[in-house]
């Protein structure tokens, strides 16, 4: 297939090749029929890409939550969302089936399961770092299972350069009790998001109702983070991460975004970006810009976070002044634009890339390939050529 290529604006003699996957949705006509089996853990992978949206209307109109509301007062958080979370927590004390009944069986997540903005609040502030920024994930049943992606994901913490630190600051957010079950069981900081009516725990097709409720109460989820005062990094769990981010997330901005496509221009909104890695600042300005992203869907019907983000990301900055960096792919990248650079990748998110047996299969050969670069002299990784096994079923 047609590779397409690019210059690296700010590095001169590198060029940068283009997954096949995206050349062809690229280059191919919108109206392509193809069906996404969409891999939940990996929101953002596909979705700026997908040649057929689905619209419906119709479907839209689960919410968040739906049970009775109580009074409770916690400072410095809107009321909206503070209904939210009560909400949330009147249904989880409510006999709303399987769930309610498993939870019951099993100790809740904390003693104050009676106020679940407050015990999210705990959680956040127990993982975070001093400068109160959690990392987020969001896990189900398929990806926390043994063997699949989570294994992987904390894998590259510890094979990575000096990151293991960085999994005190992790939250994993689980959205079904056998998935919390597991997350306990590997990890000291577990959040149990509760939802109504939507099952989490297998892979949702892509663009379905479930699929967008899922992608937008996560979206929710995140302007929350940030009303309580968090910063936080959101990572799939298809990402492995080899090196500290962080030090590539820019203080100028209020939000950093990964790209499926970098096009060399930080600053500019044409780039490709990717939710599955994203930074955001707590401040007036992310609230705000959030806030209007949920306004979105409706302007928006049937759409999916990731488009509706597209459509307003030009207005975010020309009217909101939302300063966003997108980051480059060579620190911070994935299978659509491949970082060939073992010395400066960060994290590599299993992006164009379909099915999850496919994504733990690649996955694993980086994570070999990682481990063969870093058992080597540092002579030897600065030119020693190394580069990523290609091509798996996905990487190439
Ligand atoms: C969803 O929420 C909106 C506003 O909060 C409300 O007007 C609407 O009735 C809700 N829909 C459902 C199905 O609960
Ligand atoms: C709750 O769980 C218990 C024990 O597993 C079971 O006997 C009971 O039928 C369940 N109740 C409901 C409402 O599912
Ligand atoms: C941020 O928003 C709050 C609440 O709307 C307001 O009181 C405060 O002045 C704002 N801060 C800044 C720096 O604009
Ligand atoms: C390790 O990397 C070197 C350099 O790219 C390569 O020649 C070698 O085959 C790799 N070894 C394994 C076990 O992958």
């Amino acid at each position: 297939m047609k590779k397409a290529q690019y210059h690296e604006l700010n590095s001169s003699s590198y060029q940068l090749h283009i997954h096949p996957l995206i050349s062809f949705i690229l280059g191919a006509a919108m109206a392509t029929a193809c069906i996404f089996l969409y891999i939940s853990a990996n929101p953002g992978s596909t979705s700026s890409f997908n040649p057929s949206p689905n619209p419906n209307p119709m479907e839209l109109s689960a919410n968040w939550t739906g049970a009775s509301k109580q009074e409770q007062v916690d400072q410095g958080v809107s009321e909206e969302i503070k209904e939210e979370v009560l909400q949330m927590e009147a249904m989880e004390a409510g006999s709303t089936g399987q769930e309610a009944n498993t939870t019951a069986l099993i100790p809740t997540p904390a003693p104050e399961a009676n106020d679940p903005l407050k015990e999210l609040a705990e959680v956040l502030k127990k993982a975070a770092n001093e400068d109160n920024t959690v990392i987020l994930t969001q896990i189900n049943e398929a990806f926390a299972a043994p063997g699949s992606l989570l294994d992987l994901f904390l894998e590259s913490f510890h094979a990575g350069e000096n990151i293991e630190r960085l999994l005190n600051h992790l939250v994993m957010v689980t959205m079904d009790q056998k998935t919390y079950d597991r997350c306990k069981s590997l990890h000291p900081h577990c959040y149990f998001l509760r939802t109504e009516g939507v099952y989490y725990n297998n892979e949702k097709t892509f663009m379905s109702k479930d699929y967008l409720d899922m992608m937008w109460g996560r979206n929710k989820f995140q302007l929350t983070i940030l009303e309580l005062g968090f910063n936080f990094l959101f990572t799939d769990v298809d990402v492995l991460w080899f090196r500290d981010p962080f030090r590539h997330i820019s203080l100028a901005a209020h939000m950093s975004i990964s790209s499926d496509v970098f096009l060399g221009d930080p600053d500019s909104t044409s780039n490709f970006p990717n939710g599955g890695f994203l930074y955001a600042k707590s401040c007036n300005k992310t609230i705000e810009f959030y806030r209007f992203w949920q306004e979105g869907r409706e302007k928006h019907a049937g759409r999916n976070e990731q488009e509706v983000f597209n459509a307003i990301k030009a207005e975010a900055v020309s009217q909101m002044k939302v300063r966003f960096q997108f980051l480059d792919t060579a620190y911070c990248g994935g299978f659509c634009q491949l970082s060939k650079d073992l010395n400066k990748i960060c994290t590599l998110h299993a992006n164009c890339c379909v099915g999850l047996g496919n994504k733990i299969h690649d996955l694993k050969g980086v994570l070999e390939d990682w481990r063969n670069f870093t058992s080597k002299s540092a002579d030897e990784r600065r030119w020693g050529n190394f580069h990523w096994k290609v091509p798996g079923r996905c990487i190439h």
